[in-house]
């Protein structure tokens, strides 16, 4: 089977890669460079229970995506040699109100979210993790193009092309709209913020490297890339005020990106009627999260068998 995925971010690599280990015959093209957009941006939180507040199909996913992240991981540096800064490591969440923050932890629990009530208003997440999204989207080019994808940098593709295509174009889906962040940088010793603390949609979490990520705003604002000051200190406020290690360390980077937003407010992740087009876009806060289990239902759809046989 030939399938041309369009749009080479982590859902377009992530299926790429499933789809090529089912024994397809894939092309990835993206108009840009592969992983050039929210992939390049993201902070990398894998936070279920950050990003769910009610029971839902897509809450539950999460919940499954993040169970498969150890594994999605462990295979990708096998499959390519590269190291993937993945740990799970736990989120703090400093609640709001007590009444409305009871109700989400019911409806998270009966996700399958694990949470844990610290006391003084703060909520403990033990199975949230963080992953650098770079490191996955270059894994899932380099392990995709040993089983064979090929991968096609500044071509745009308008219409459905070969057997089957996937539209994993992200913010630039139909219907789906660039939902702007902003995220800042300082630079901390590695290990020295070793859980993800988050508050509301703020939150702070550290890499390997001890490269100490916060974000981030919402705005909606088209595919404006201007870098706002006043995003910028807004964040930097939330996040000192988090993490009081953090003032006097100064920001070293700042930068923003787009999410995909959808009209749903969900992901889009299906056939298009009968035909050979299938969308996976659309998947707002939390593709990152989601592109393992993403994967598996293109590729459960697409493949006889799921690829499995
Ligand atoms: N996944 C967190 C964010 O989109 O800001």
């Amino acid at each position: 089977m030939q399938i041309t995925v369009v749009g080479g971010g982590i859902i377009g690599c992530a299926a790429a890669w499933r789809l090529a280990q089912g024994g397809a015959r894939v092309t990835v093209c993206d108009r840009g460079r592969m992983g050039g957009e929210a992939r390049w941006a993201g902070a990398g939180m894998l936070a279920p229970g950050g990003e769910f507040g009610e029971d839902s199909r897509w809450g539950r996913l999460g919940v499954e995506s993040l169970a498969l992240y150890p594994g999605f991981v462990a295979e990708l540096e096998a499959a390519t040699g590269r190291r993937i800064d993945f740990r799970v490591c736990g989120a703090v969440e400093i609640a709001g109100e007590a009444k409305e923050m009871e109700r989400r932890v019911a409806a998270q629990r009966r996700m399958g979210i694990r949470v844990e009530e610290m006391g003084e208003g703060r909520w403990w997440y033990p199975d949230e993790a963080v992953v650098n999204p770079r490191d996955v989207v270059a894994a899932l080019r380099a392990a995709g193009e040993g089983l064979g994808v090929e991968c096609r940098e500044g071509v745009e593709v308008t219409r459905g092309e070969g057997e089957v295509t996937v539209w994993a174009t992200g913010a630039w889906g139909p219907g789906a709209y660039p939902v702007k962040g902003h995220l800042i940088r300082y630079d901390l010793a590695p290990g020295s913020l070793p859980r993800i603390i988050r508050k509301g949609h703020y939150y702070v979490l550290q890499r390997a490297t001890g490269e100490t990520i916060a974000g981030a705003d919402m705005e909606r604002v088209g595919f404006d890339r201007t870098l706002r000051e006043a995003a910028v200190e807004e964040i930097r406020g939330a996040a000192e005020e988090m993490v009081p290690k953090l003032r006097g360390v100064g920001v070293v980077e700042a930068w923003n990106g787009f999410r995909p937003g959808s009209e749903s407010g969900e992901p889009v992740v299906g056939r298009r009627g009968e035909s050979g087009e299938w969308d996976a876009y659309g998947h707002f806060r939390n593709g990152i999260l989601l592109a393992p289990v993403t994967a598996r239902l293109l590729c459960d759809g697409i493949l006889p068998s799921g690829g499995r046989g």
